[in-house]
């Protein structure tokens, strides 16, 4: 499989929105093999995970995120799950409940019904090693601003925060396996 074939399917390379996926989907990426080569004792694909990563947010074209260059119609929020039904099309389920799952540290179902969120009303929540390194790692970068730049844990710590304790608590648990 060739991630960055699939992303230009959708995506013009020389488009801004192109070289935003891209540039957080690297970083990702990187962050993502490095958590996962440290922790070879969980045994990770590294090859899955590589190709994963780069596919993450291949969804956010289908939303509408003006400062990424996205047009769609879908809220931000649904990226995850359209990712997953067009990489799933192209014949990678696995690749797409990456996409699928990697929305904050997962939201629960119950997050979605109190929350009213727009989503499917069903578990996000990373289940294998991979689909959780590449959430967590996720986390390190932003797509707003600075898309480079890796956050400390105590930035990343207080974004989580804003999303409620059952959410802190599933990151410690990713810092007390990963790190
Ligand atoms: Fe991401």
């Amino acid at each position: 499989m060739d991630p960055l074939a699939l992303i230009s399917k959708y995506y013009h390379p020389k488009s801004k929105a192109y070289q935003i996926l891209l540039t957080h989907s690297r970083a990702v990426c990187d962050k993502a093999l490095k958590i996962a080569m440290k922790n070879n004792q969980l045994n990770p694909d590294l090859t899955f995970i590589e190709e994963a990563a780069l596919l993450h947010d291949i969804g956010i074209f289908m939303t509408n995120a003006p400062d990424l260059y996205c047009f769609g119609d879908y809220p931000y929020l649904a990226h995850g799950y359209l990712g997953c039904d067009l990489v799933t099309k192209l014949g990678y389920p696995e690749h797409g409940l990456v996409c699928e799952r990697h929305t904050g540290v997962g939201i629960t179902k119950d997050e979605i019904v109190a929350k009213n969120l727009p989503l499917p009303q069903r578990d996000f929540i990373p289940e294998t090693v991979e689909e959780q390194i590449i959430a967590f790692a996720d986390k390190f970068y932003s797509k707003s601003k600075d898309l480079c730049r890796e956050k400390t844990l105590n930035e990343v710590r207080r974004s989580i925060s804003k999303f409620g304790q059952a959410n802190v608590v599933r990151f410690e648990a990713w810092c007390e396996l990963f790190l």
